[in-house]
């Protein structure tokens, strides 16, 4: 069978119907996870993993062998030639060509799958990427609400914790948003969804966040931060609420996360201080037949006391990693045909030509392997003029904005940025950095809004 390369770097890469026949697939591998050791003979996949794990590194290899493929592994790649100053890009061209058929990847940078996709010969699989995604754990997640309730469009799941540095839960928002599953955030203060998230929820699945009224949470709420996520329309939400907001009474699943301290920047959280789940926490009316999810591993915020509650089902989550990862292995070596369309492909990014790396985000994989990365972007919006790093998603700052054919330099909001083609968009942190190359300033538009005027 021959297919065109797939990579699996976001969750968006995959269309809903792909999904569901996913987990059609997954069915029948959890059914009998030995009888299918005929799919994928004689193919190798190698896991890149330079931050620790042990559930996606050890799911992902148990789902190859059981696929009858092999397994190479660089569990720890500081041992690696990463140590002697390698790049990420230079690494996949050489473990993707003759020495594996996929490449199962885990990097702190954000963006780093990404460009991994880029470079390699065979399909990338985003196993996390620092703070930003990790699709297959959402996918593993998805296929536990399937599971457990039949559905995910109109659950009412809740997102706990760390929700500003855990990947998973970005993820899996995105992906709750599209299956029309309304979401509650109920963030460790200071530890809120981040706007990048929100922003992308907004634009790409028309979800509006509106303030959330959580004291039927019990003590796990600090209220004043819960925020409602719903496809719903704000004109049907506000026959409902109230200047305290949408009141959470019920929830089908509520997702524990614990502090992702190794992405604190060493700012200390208080553990004693952080969002926990105990006996008395699930014996609230509104969590009376929500599953408890976490995609471990944990640490103080789920009790081990609600283990043996049959609400808890974070272990059985875990094992179910291996069978959706056996769907999506089969699916990207081009082994099982699910017979559904694959999404429309997203915009690629637009290189970014001269002018600064506009990415504010010093994670960013267009900031630490600058060797070879183009920094890239997408545009969000043309009048402000706004667009996100092609890598980590996050929101480009600028001042000024060049037109690489007409050599103008214009404010973001100026009206004639309608006119300039994404291909000659250059952007300048100052007016200084677009006059030392070269750019003039823009004529006086005509809403009035130039480089001339300069921004109000
Ligand atoms: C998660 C991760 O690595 O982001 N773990 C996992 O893959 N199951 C969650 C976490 O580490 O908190």
């Amino acid at each position: 069978m021959t297919q065109t390369l797939r990579h699996l770097v976001s969750i968006d890469d995959l269309s809903v119907e792909e999904i569901r026949a996913l987990f059609a697939a997954a069915d029948r591998f959890a059914a009998d996870p030995r009888g299918h050791a005929d799919l994928c003979p004689g193919m190798i996949s190698a896991s890149l993993f330079y931050e620790p794990s042990t559930r996606t590194r050890l799911s992902f290899e148990s789902a190859m062998l059981r696929l009858g493929g092999g397994v190479i592994t660089a569990a720890e790649m500081k041992q690696s030639s990463a140590s002697k100053g390698e790049s990420l890009a230079d690494t996949v061209r050489v473990v993707g060509g003759a020495y594996s058929d996929v490449i199962v990847l885990r990097h702190p940078s954000e963006g780093a799958a990404r460009l991994a996709a880029q470079y390699s010969p065979v399909p990338v699989i985003n196993a996390g990427d620092g703070a930003h995604e990790h699709p297959t754990q959402t996918l593993c997640d998805l296929y536990n609400l399937h599971v457990e309730r039949g559905r995910i469009e109109g659950l009412d799941v809740v997102l706990a914790g760390d929700l500003k540095y855990s990947r998973t839960v970005h993820s899996f928002a995105y992906a709750l948003a599209r299956f029309g599953a309304n979401i509650v955030c109920v963030p460790q203060a200071g530890f809120e969804m981040p706007e990048y998230v929100l922003c992308r929820l907004r634009e790409e699945f028309g979800v509006e966040p509106i303030r959330a009224d959580a004291r039927r949470l019990g003590n796990l709420a600090s209220d004043s931060d819960a925020v409602y996520l719903t496809p719903q329309k704000p004109h049907q939400l506000s026959l409902f609420t109230d200047a305290r907001g949408w009141e959470v009474e019920h929830v089908d699943a509520l997702y524990m996360t614990r502090p992702q301290t190794e992405r604190h920047g060493g700012a200390e959280l208080s553990e004693a201080s952080y969002l926990r789940l105990e006996k008395r926490s699930m014996a609230v009316e509104s969590l009376r037949d929500a599953v408890v999810m976490h995609p471990l591993p944990r640490r103080d915020e789920i009790d081990s006391e609600i283990d043996s509650d049959p609400r808890s089902i974070y272990f059985k989550q875990a094992a179910r990693g291996v069978p959706i990862r056996m769907a999506i292995l089969g699916l990207l070596l081009g082994r099982s045909d699910l017979g559904v369309e694959p999404p429309a492909p997203r915009p690629e990014g637009v290189a970014v030509r001269v002018g600064d790396n506009p990415c504010p985000n010093p994670a960013c994989i267009s900031r630490t392997e600058t060797r070879h990365v183009t920094p890239a972007f997408t545009l969000a919006g043309r009048v402000p003029l706004r667009a996100h790093c092609a890598y980590c998603s996050r929101e480009l700052t600028f001042e000024w904005v060049g037109c690489s054919s007409t050599g103008h330099y214009h404010a973001p909001g100026a009206g004639d940025l309608r006119r300039v083609r994404p291909d000659h968009l250059v952007f300048f942190t100052d007016r200084g950095a677009a006059e030392a190359c070269g750019f003039k300033p823009a004529a006086r538009s005509r809403d009035g809004i130039s480089a001339g005027s300069g921004p109000a």
